[in-house]
């Protein structure tokens, strides 16, 4: 609610200004994610502002998640990783642009015929072939999301093909997406994608579901995703037509 206040009109200057330099901070990378902010003391004292604008800008800063706070432990600069979402990336490549690692854990990579809904998701015939990958992705050995992928056998004949990155397999295959729909929803994490994801049971996700076609049309991928909504933040640049 507070972001969606206009603050000119509701916000001491001073307040303003000190948010305005926390932002710069953290956008700037002077202290990286994960760190610590300075106390209360010492930005007060830095910036010659009272002790209760500090606390009330660090406070703004929480709650649009730029800053996190530990109970007994301080300030923080949040560890958030931003997905602009009008680019058709990979888990793995998102990753790597931010210098982590991924890695995937598969609970099951096989192959088998398509059931009805399947079919449908996919454009394929009854009796038709589908490779199954699901698994939780780490970066940094840290679970971020949980995904179930299903793609046609015709596109990506062996299931073990895929060795960490689905898109990395399709690539060597001639079968790398090029067009994707996708759909994001708030979702609250259940108890088994809670354990999977190290969180507590009902915290915040994002449900993705991804629907991604080659150039002539067919249907690579139908992947269901569950990110954890503590992490991810997906970015979009909007235009005018
Ligand atoms: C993202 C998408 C999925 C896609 C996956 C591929 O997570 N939401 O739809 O299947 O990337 O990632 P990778 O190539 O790392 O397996």
């Amino acid at each position: 609610h507070r972001i969606c206040q206009d603050p000119a009109t509701h916000q001491p200057l001073a307040y303003l200004r000190l948010r305005r330099a926390i932002r710069n901070i953290v956008e700037h990378r002077d202290i990286e994610p994960g760190q610590a902010l300075p106390s209360e003391r010492d930005l007060s004292q830095a910036l010659k502002l009272s002790r209760v604008t500090v606390r009330k800008a660090i406070a703004g800063l929480v709650e649009e998640g730029l800053l996190t706070q530990r109970h007994g432990a301080g300030t923080f600069i949040a560890e958030r990783i931003v997905k602009p979402m009008s680019r058709l990336t990979s888990f793995t490549e998102d990753l790597r642009e931010r210098g982590l690692s991924p890695r995937s854990e598969f609970f099951e990579r096989g192959i088998g015929e398509v059931t009805p809904e399947e079919s449908m998701a996919l454009n394929l015939s009854p009796g038709s072939l589908v490779v199954r990958l699901h698994r939780v992705r780490y970066g940094q050995d840290e679970p971020l999301a949980i995904e179930r992928s299903v793609v046609p056998a015709s596109v990506l004949p062996d299931p073990l093909l895929v060795h960490d990155s689905l898109y990395e397999a399709l690539e060597k295959l001639n079968a790398r997406p090029r067009r994707a729909l996708q759909r994001l929803r708030a979702v609250s994490l259940n108890a088994q994608q809670a354990r999977l994801l190290h969180v507590n049971v009902g915290s915040a996700g994002l449900s993705i579901e991804r629907r991604s076609f080659l150039d002539d049309g067919r249907v690579v991928e139908f992947t269901c995703s569950w990110y954890r909504g503590d992490i991810y933040d997906f970015v979009a640049e909007l235009q005018t037509d």
